[in-house]
């Protein structure tokens, strides 16, 4: 499972961070002004996880301090809800945005569950809501319903499975219909038909038509202009992105395959279309690599500051704790456990 792999004192890590800042970049700020004041956190967030038997679990693109500093584990949004369905702490931070949040609440009821972003939204899972599904469902009654992770516990309950970047393609190829609304991102959507066609699976895929502020910013033109620039960088992209986007790519992948893409490459310069803190990532655990190119932030996932875990854990304000309602999160498991039988299977 992906552990955080940069094990340093907070001191260290300060250093560290600092001097990457200050050759390569990274894409954040204030980072140096207030060192003192982040090593102090961290060490008082350390002391309190281990205190109160809790893990932090940090998606990709929250900053580096709370993946190093404080992050139990660091990755996608389907890795990271295996890791909260392994693991045995009570209480589960979850670094990230809400909708992974509840995911980790409806695998795991008897865990409190904490998302200290003070931006917890995203615009895929704000764009649909449980009823936009039902009256989809009541047009299409013959078609799967199948749902990005970035949605709802409540639209959850009305889809039949699950899926995440990770395992999209995998996942609707197994599924035994050749009928498949998939929602709501319009892209992956997209991006979804072109590879089952490249696969010689027939099936028909409608989609919804969400899309990621983030990813959808990239454009084709920014590509080409970057590839004249660059002639020897791979480009490696979100499904999130656009088709004509992702047709130009080298690689398209989950923010953990990307990283083990450019880990396991024998190439050195990329053109990483993603948010920031994938390339963030690159530039602190890969110093050989190049990220050539800018990157986009997520204010949501940015939203998440050490405040915001030292308060949940001491003195949680009623936003911080994750509910999901008792028959929604049953409902809804199912649309979770169909995804974990197809794609581990
Ligand atoms: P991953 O599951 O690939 O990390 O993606 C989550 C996400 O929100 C991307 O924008
Ligand atoms: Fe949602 Fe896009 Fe942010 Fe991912 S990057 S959490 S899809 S808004």
């Amino acid at each position: 499972m992906p552990k955080v792999n940069i094990n340093l004192s907070p001191q260290q890590l300060m250093e560290k961070l600092i001097s990457i800042q200050k050759e390569r970049g990274i894409c954040f700020h204030s980072l140096i002004k207030d060192s003192d004041k982040i090593i102090k956190q961290i060490t008082e967030i350390n002391r309190l996880k281990a205190e109160k038997n809790a893990i932090i679990l940090a998606h990709t693109y929250v900053i580096p301090e709370i993946i190093y500093g404080v992050g139990d584990f660091v990755g996608d949004s389907y890795a990271l809800s295996k890791n909260a369905k392994e693991s045995n702490a009570k209480i589960i931070v979850f670094a990230a945005v809400r909708f992974m949040g509840e995911t980790a609440k409806i695998i795991c009821p008897d865990k409190e569950v904490f998302v200290p972003g003070k931006e917890d939204g995203c615009t895929l899972a704000d764009c649909i809501t449980a009823n936009d599904v039902k009256r989809l469902r009541r047009k299409f009654p013959d078609y799967t319903f199948v749902c990005y992770i970035n949605t709802t516990a409540e639209v959850k309950a009305e889809c039949d499975v699950c899926v995440t970047s990770a395992n999209v393609n995998k996942v609707v190829a197994a599924i035994p219909s050749d009928k498949i609304y998939f929602l709501p991102d319009k892209m992956m959507g997209q991006n979804l038909i072109t590879q089952m066609k490249k696969e010689g699976i027939n099936k028909g895929i409608k989609y919804y038509n969400g899309t990621c502020y983030v990813h959808e910013e990239y454009t084709i033109g920014q590509l080409l202009e970057a590839k004249k620039k660059f002639p020897k960088a791979k480009v490696i992209s979100h499904p999130e992105c656009l088709p004509e986007v992702c047709a130009k790519s080298d690689f398209i992948g989950s923010t953990s395959q990307l990283y083990k893409y450019i880990q396991g490459s024998p190439d050195k310069e990329f053109l990483l279309l993603t948010e920031c803190g994938l390339a963030s990532r690159i530039k602190i655990e890969f110093p050989d690599k190049r990220i050539v190119g800018t990157c986009t932030f997520c204010k949501y996932m940015k939203s998440n500051a050490l405040e915001d875990i030292l308060r949940v854990l001491t003195k949680p304000l009623a936003r911080d704790y994750v509910r999901v309602n008792e028959k929604i999160r049953a409902r809804a498991l199912k649309c979770i456990d169909a995804m974990f039988k197809y794609a581990e299977a």
